[in-house]
């Protein structure tokens, strides 16, 4: 029997949203039940067993809709089985040092919750838009050529590992608690 997983995402251009979906759709393929909601707009985990959790880097930073999700839910998620990914490298071809500084970005907003102990972290390839940047970052980045280095491959690989890793977690149930 499976729980039922909560995917919660931010973004600040979108390219998170279809990942989320991707990851969701993957799971579901795999039996369980989705719910895939903005992190934000998450008002209860009571009917969950298990959660995924992602969102961009931009400036070093996690999306903070996600870190305010992690600080609102300590106390839940710290006992549930959480998956954390973030998007971050935008160049191709593969720039391997990009990958590298964007897991120790996520390694060190993760660092602030030091409680949560997650059971995979994954970086994956974002997308890169200048045109739609507004000022002053278009200033700054304006003259970056556009890119989309999302992997739906390597997205959905991820996503398939999940159910396993998920479920080794001491708390998996495997069963859905009512949520009325
Ligand atoms: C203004 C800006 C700053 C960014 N800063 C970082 C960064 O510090 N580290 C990183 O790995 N990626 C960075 N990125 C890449 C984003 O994580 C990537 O574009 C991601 O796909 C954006 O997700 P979204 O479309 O869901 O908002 C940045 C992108 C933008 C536009």
């Amino acid at each position: 029997m499976s729980v039922k997983v909560l995917v919660a995402y931010a973004t600040f251009y979108g390219s998170t949203v279809e990942v989320a979906e991707a990851i969701a759709d993957t799971l579901r393929k795999r039996d369980f039940e989705v719910d895939l909601m903005c992190a934000k707009d998450v008002r209860a985990l009571q009917p969950y067993g298990a959660v995924v959790v992602g969102a961009p880097i931009a400036m070093h930073r996690w999306h903070k809709d996600v870190r305010r999700f992690l600080s609102r839910n300590r106390r839940t998620l710290r006992e549930l089985p959480v998956a954390v990914f973030a998007l971050g490298p935008v160049t191709a071809p593969v720039v391997e040092k990009e990958w590298v500084d964007a897991r120790a970005q996520l390694d060190a907003e993760l660092a602030k919750f030091p409680w949560l102990e997650p059971v995979a972290i994954e970086i994956l390839g974002g997308k890169f838009d200048p045109a739609i940047l507004r000022f002053p970052l278009n200033k700054f980045a304006g003259s970056v050529a556009a890119s989309d280095v999302r992997d739906w491959d390597a997205i959905r690989d991820w996503a398939g590992t999940l159910p396993e890793t998920l479920m080794a977690h001491p708390n998996y149930t495997g069963v859905v608690e009512p949520s009325g």
